[in-house]
């Protein structure tokens, strides 16, 4: 069995606004091993973010739980609190978000490890280390984020994010922002990083390309819901969610014969966290929809422990 690193259990994140409440996460189960890349999609709005940042302790629980090396974050000490925020680094899209523009690449990387209890001398020697880990020279070290480039920026926040030393690190679209030739290089320092220091991730992103070259297992989120767990080449090559199918349709490497069913699919108007339909959330767009889809949210069906898809289409089967 696989050890774990992660597990959310029945996650809930609502917000309350004018018109309601905003059901971003909504009753989320799964787990990640130590040492995989999980990958996370979804159409913009489907509450990837906002999984992340509750995951990250960045924002408050509504319901559920998150567990992290066998410790329920939302029963932690303050104590035990504090070196979990050492165990998970997080890497955002945005560089801005990533980095101070006021403060130079040093003071970026080490402040960090200078709130930990870290000696200046020390959380600089981490630094040199950690821009090495990422290959760039050291002499980075003294630049501010507006003398660098794209690429260069991401490698300066990955480094900041290794230097904590943690076992997971979420990465939130880290190459979206970046040219093709770059995102391959990131991607290809992402998993060098990971055979190297041993790390776990959580990749989140739109391009499925990007998926299907770095992760293990992919999650996909309609909604608020995760709808499909498994393993990628089985979620890519052979999906069983309907929404998981419109999703790869999108992709012109899938099965001819059934793409132009499955693209109809997907033209159709996304659906809205504010007026969620009652029963499966995906149930308006689908072609394979009954009775059962319109009353209920289906509940997970194992395929196998690695693998998880909420669809009363496979419960049947
Ligand atoms: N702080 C907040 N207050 C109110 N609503 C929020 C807040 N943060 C996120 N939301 C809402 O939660 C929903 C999910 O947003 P989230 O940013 O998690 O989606 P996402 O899948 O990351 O989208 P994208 O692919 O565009 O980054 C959206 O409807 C968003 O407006
Ligand atoms: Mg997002």
């Amino acid at each position: 069995m696989p050890e774990v690193a992660i597990e959310v259990k029945n996650l809930k994140k609502y917000f309350r606004n004018g018109d309601g409440t905003v059901k971003a996460v909504d009753d989320v189960s799964f787990h990640i091993n130590k040492g995989e890349i999980v990958g996370l999609v979804g159409e913009s709005g489907s509450g990837k973010t906002t999984l992340a940042r509750t995951i990250l302790g960045l924002t408050k629980i509504t319901d559920g739980a998150v567990i992290f090396d066998g410790v329920d974050m939302g029963k932690a000490t303050h104590k035990q609190m504090k070196e979990l925020r050492h165990k998970v680094s997080v890497v955002f899209q945005d560089p801005a978000a990533n980095l101070n523009p006021r403060e130079t690449v040093l003071s970026s990387i080490t402040r960090p490890l200078i709130l930990q209890g870290m000696s200046k001398k020390e959380a600089k020697g981490k630094a040199e280390e950690a821009l090495k880990l990422v290959k760039m020279d050291s002499e980075y070290l003294y630049s501010y984020p507006h003398q660098l480039s794209g690429g260069q920026l991401q490698r300066i926040a990955i480094a900041r994010a290794v230097a904590i030393q943690p076992q997971v690190m979420i990465l939130d679209e880290p190459t979206s922002a970046l040219d093709i030739s770059v995102q391959a290089q990131i991607l290809n320092l992402l998993l060098e990083l990971q055979e190297k220091l041993n790390l776990t991730y959580l990749v989140i992103t739109h391009d499925l390309n990007v998926i299907r070259y770095i992760s293990d297992r992919v999650a996909v989120m309609y909604l608020g819901r995760l709808v499909e767990y498994g393993p990628t080449e089985e979620v890519i090559g052979n999906p069983r969610h309907p929404y998981t199918q419109g999703l790869m349709a999108a992709l012109p490497i899938l099965n001819p014969r059934d793409r132009d069913k499955k693209k109809d699919m997907m033209v159709t108007e996304p659906g809205s966290l504010i007026d969620l339909p009652k029963g499966c959330h995906f149930h308006p767009r689908c072609p394979y929809a009954t009775e059962a889809c319109r009353e209920a949210f289906p509940e997970n069906v194992q395929i196998t422990p690695e693998y998880q898809v909420a669809c009363y289409l496979q419960q049947k089967n």
